[in-house]
């Protein structure tokens, strides 16, 4: 049973065999319209891989090691579609400013400190630490401009057993001199290098992933190398795309040869096109650059906590997933002061309310299952088959445990998922596993 203290209560974890069951409350949601739900039911894993769920173990697993988590849910990993490791250190400050500011007053400096790597060791591991207890088994995230930094972080990810994709940041312009690469040929040598160190460690969970901070950070002529990079490697990219007013006319001065802000991207070759992409926030996206996330299968990483903290505004989510653009959540730590996911889900929905009541009666809210789809399959399908219990899909699972959230009611598993996407926290998570591998058990 959960407890408060524990960490006196934490069982070393083990080497799972290659095939066992998790017993408990299953639920997942393999398309945003449709909620399965198994009262007692066996998930079955093969070798990191899902095998199915079942009412009772099938005759060719009978015998299997069997982990019976009794009355708590147990559903797919979370993927935190967009965030920035190196703002863990400060996130829940700073929170009185809007973007153009916040990052100019608090996040560039901050962030230069990584230069530091006694600092980057210290900062990273508390950021590593927290991503393991938390209900995430996936993320694509933001380390800066540093190259050794980025490689402390991508040890501590590696050993963490999370599956992650990690950018070392470019960033050649507007921004001030201790968090500026010096010239667009400085950044690409430091991202081949960042490239060949990645190669060298052979790592088993951590991917590398392109990362122009923003078009405002970037001068052409760096866009133009790191595509070229992308080409040589195949390598996806992560960016920022029209999250603030501030920012959008910005870009529209510093290009004046894009028609909207995702031309830009698209103009240099890594806009989803032959580069799988994603782009945090599309707050303010036009219909063309709509269209073209659409028709480019561009990811969009929706990050409600970050829009409201930096009054970016209020994204149309719910119309973005329904017309099928993919969507998952993000927490963007430190736009977002929370890496807690569970959290995100009921904050997408709150912002999607916001969105219906303020700016377009047509676009009905968010609705729970669509929540936990956008945070489970919606994010997790850039990593593949990932985020729902789906035959062949690989075996992420979070364990959720209640029992600290009294209610007198007889809830349904349903109105449980919803309970933790407004009241869950770090401890509420029993147990994870990523890919077959369990990261934590608490008994
Ligand atoms: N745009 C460019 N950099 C950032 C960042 O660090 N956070 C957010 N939210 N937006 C950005
Ligand atoms: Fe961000």
């Amino acid at each position: 049973m959960h407890t408060d203290n524990r960490e006196h209560f934490r069982r070393e974890t083990k080497e799972l065999p290659e095939t066992f069951a998790l017993k408990g409350i299953i639920l997942d949601a393999p398309s945003p319209e449709k909620l399965r739900i198994w009262e007692e039911g066996y998930v079955i894993c093969e070798k990191g891989i899902c095998k199915g769920v079942y009412e009772t173990i099938p005759q060719k697993y009978e015998g299997i090691f069997c982990i019976d988590y009794g009355d708590s849910l147990i559903i797919p990993g979370i993927t935190d579609l967009h965030l920035h490791a190196p703002q863990f250190s400060f996130r829940g400050t700073g929170m009185d400013l809007e973007l153009l500011d916040w990052l100019d007053q608090v996040t560039f400096p901050q962030e230069a400190r990584y230069e530091d790597e006694e600092f980057a060791k210290e900062a990273y591991s508390l950021f590593v630490q927290e991503m393991k207890k938390s209900a995430t088994a996936r993320a694509c995230i933001f380390a800066t401009l540093h190259v050794p930094a980025t490689m402390i972080l991508t040890d501590l990810l590696e050993e963490s057993g999370l599956k992650v994709f990690v950018g070392k940041v470019n960033m050649d312009r507007n921004s001030p001199e201790t968090l500026c690469e010096k010239s667009a040929g400085q950044s690409l040598s430091s991202t081949r290098r960042w490239l060949e160190e990645t190669e060298k460690r052979n790592y088993k969970n951590v991917r590398p992933i392109l990362t122009p901070r923003f078009i405002p950070s970037c001068t052409d002529e760096l866009m133009e190398g790191l595509a070229q990079i992308q080409r040589e490697y195949s390598l996806p990219m992560q960016s920022h795309l029209s999250e603030n007013p501030g920012e959008i006319e910005w870009v529209k001065d510093l290009r004046p040869d894009a028609e909207f802000y995702g031309q830009a991207y698209e103009k240099s070759g890594m806009f989803g096109k032959n580069c799988p992409t994603i782009m945090a926030h599309g707050v303010y996206c036009s219909f063309e650059e709509e269209e073209l996330i659409k028709r480019n299968g561009v990811y969009l990483a929706h990050c409600p906590q970050s829009n409201r903290d930096l009054a970016s505004g209020i994204a149309p989510a719910a119309r973005y997933l329904r017309e099928g653009m993919r969507v998952g959540i993000g927490t963007d730590v430190a736009g977002g002061s929370s890496l807690n996911m569970l959290r995100a889900m009921g904050d997408a929905i709150g912002m999607s309310k916001l969105y219906w009541r303020l700016l377009d009666e047509k676009i009905k809210p968010l609705s729970v299952t669509e929540a936990f789809y956008m945070a489970t399959r919606g994010g997790g399908s850039f990593f593949g088959n990932v985020g729902s219990f789906e035959q062949e899909f690989e075996m992420d699972a979070v364990v959720l445990d209640d029992s600290s959230i009294p209610s007198p009611l007889r809830l349904s598993p349903k109105e449980r998922l919803e309970r933790f996407m407004y009241l869950g926290e770090e401890r509420n998570v029993r147990a994870k596993y990523v890919n077959g591998k369990e990261i934590k058990r608490y008994e």
